[in-house]
């Protein structure tokens, strides 16, 4: 029997990345698998690239509340309820503190923190007793990085935000956990507005920190995700699984 057969799974930023291999992880354990685009060409993209994956395709930005509402009203009156949230979009940039503006900390805590908290709020509805609710941190939530003061801040939000919301749904019995990934290969490097010669100054040095001297794969953090929205992990609430190569905790 497939892990995830015929649940409902809503997973943002599901395009890309950590989401798009969770989305393939997902499916192949037998979900019905939706995901968002925050416009019309990203949609699109989605759809011509990965429209076999995706049950389906909504437009939805996730810092604006509206959209976020649409989207789940969307999913509930089509699919009537959704049996797993992976709350996973999120952008990374890094800038010294005397450069970070109002513009880099809003669009930050925006879509990392406001598109979480609302995501939520507006999936409430349609998650019923037995749900999953997954939150992607990072583990500079519990590090010391320079430049990454905004980015950090707004994963040490989202690592307590597993833990309230928990607490707070735990007796409806929906879950909250979530998996903080550490250095893993996806296209968030390449959005940093970086020149290639910076990422792989910065890369080299995230190295460094890594016991396993390696970065991780998408795969690798899918199947904590999918660990996390499965019945296996049935007594795990309000948790945070790295999977980081060991960076948060022995390096
Ligand atoms: N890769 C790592 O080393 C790493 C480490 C720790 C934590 N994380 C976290 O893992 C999550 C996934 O990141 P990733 O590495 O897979 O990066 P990614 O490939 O860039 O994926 C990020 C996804 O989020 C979407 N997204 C961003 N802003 C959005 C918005 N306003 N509305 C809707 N969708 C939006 C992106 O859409 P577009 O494609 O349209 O931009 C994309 O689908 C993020 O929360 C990130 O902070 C990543």
């Amino acid at each position: 029997m497939s892990k995830l057969e015929k649940k409902v799974a809503v997973i943002t930023g599901g395009n890309s990345g950590i989401g798009l291999a969770t989305a393939q992880t997902f499916k192949n354990e037998g979900a019905i698998v939706v995901t968002n685009a925050r416009n019309q060409q990203r949609l699109e993209e989605t759809q011509a690239d990965h429209g076999d994956l995706f049950d389906d395709v909504i437009l939805a930005d996730v810092t604006k509340v509206d959209q976020l509402e649409s989207l789940f009203n969307s999913v509930g009156e089509k699919y009537g309820q959704i049996d797993v949230l992976f709350l996973n979009a999120g952008i990374a940039k890094f800038l010294p503190i005397e450069h970070v503006d109002d513009g880099f900390y809003n669009a930050h805590f925006d879509t990392n923190v406001r598109g979480i908290i609302f995501g939520v709020q507006k999936a409430l509805p349609y998650l019923k007793e037995g749900s999953s609710i997954i939150l992607t941190t990072s583990v500079v939530n519990q590090m010391g990085m320079a430049n990454s003061s905004v980015y950090a801040a707004t994963k040490a939000a989202v690592r307590s935000l597993a833990q309230s919301l928990s607490a707070e749904l735990v007796d409806r019995g929906i879950r909250v956990n979530a998996v903080s990934p550490g250095p893993i290969e996806t296209p968030i490097f390449g959005k940093m507005e970086l020149e290639q010669e910076q990422i792989d100054e910065m890369a080299q040095g995230i190295l460094g920190k890594v016991p396993l001297k390696r970065f991780g794969t998408s795969e690798e953090v899918a199947k904590a995700a999918l660990f996390l929205a499965s019945n296996d992990s049935s007594f795990v609430v309000g948790a945070e699984i790295e999977v980081d190569g060991g960076m948060a905790t022995l390096g």
